[in-house]
């Protein structure tokens, strides 16, 4: 999408076929950013990034987060190591696809009953990921010189992760809007199966981590644009034995 500062709107207003605003264009702009700089986003800029997850909405208004930041080169070189250590071990029990016949179906076996109690960690997506990993053809935290890393308050109000989310989203966009890079790393769970680093980080009841978000400098190698279904929206709007009007969100 391209948008010309220029071209947007004032924020707080609306008016039919009007331009997107700075607020809409930056949501729109934001892309996951996996080649960074070497050199660290100022102290500054970090504290405002930080801002805007501290003021984002949650449950009740418990915030229930706090917020960890890691730019140590060497502590970021020893997660990068040991993420790298879970990932290939983790591969060895749970990769199917190699390995002759007796292997794969013992692996297959095994990964099936894992799967259930895993979906989401071991959906084909993060497995892909994670075998690329394996393999050395991309790295987990993509040699961003600072993480963010998101615990969660167990004891929040509602449902906790759906407010780290907001909480994170307000801060890629923050970040966005300066001129930052910024990555999701969901993948930093597994160095949470070594209490080396649940202590390290003190994450501890209640609080367990929730996600993590690498921040930088885009290095000029960024990704292309990643496409977005076309979403199926149901619109309400006749009486209550109306059925609803299905309309194509995105197209
Ligand atoms: C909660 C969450 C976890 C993610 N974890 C990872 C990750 O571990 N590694 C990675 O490279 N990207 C990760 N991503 C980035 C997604 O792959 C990316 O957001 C998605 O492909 C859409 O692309 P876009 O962010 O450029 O719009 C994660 C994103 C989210 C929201």
């Amino acid at each position: 999408m391209n948008i010309k500062i220029e071209d947007t709107s004032p924020i707080g207003k609306y008016e039919e076929s009007m331009p997107w605003n700075q607020i809409e264009k930056i949501i729109l702009e934001r892309r996951s950013i996996r080649a960074f700089k070497k050199e660290p986003l100022p102290n500054s800029m970090l504290r405002r990034i930080l801002e805007a997850g501290r003021f984002a909405p949650s449950a009740g208004n418990s915030q229930p987060w706090k917020f960890i930041v890691v730019k140590s080169p060497e502590i970021l070189a020893e997660m990068e190591k040991d993420a790298v250590k879970m990932i290939k071990l983790f591969m060895f029990f749970m990769d199917y696809t190699k390995g002759n016949i007796l292997r794969r179906l013992y692996i297959l076996t095994y990964a099936k009953w894992v799967i259930r109690f895993m979906k989401n960690e071991l959906h084909p997506v993060p497995m892909g990921l994670m075998s690329q990993i394996a393999h050395g053809r991309t790295l987990v935290f993509h040699g961003a010189p600072t993480l963010i890393l998101l615990a969660e308050d167990r004891r929040g109000v509602g449902n906790p992760p759906t407010d780290i989310g907001i909480c994170g989203q307000n801060m890629v966009l923050a970040a966005h809007s300066m001129g930052a890079a910024s990555c999701w790393i969901g993948l930093i769970k597994v160095l949470m199966y070594l209490p080396k680093w649940r202590k390290r980080f003190g994450i501890k009841f209640p609080y367990q981590l929730n996600n993590c978000i690498a921040l930088g400098w885009p290095s000029p190698q960024a990704d292309a644009t990643v496409p977005r279904e076309v979403q199926l929206v149901q619109w309400y709007e006749g009486g209550m034995k109306d059925a609803p009007r299905i309309e194509r969100q995105g197209e």
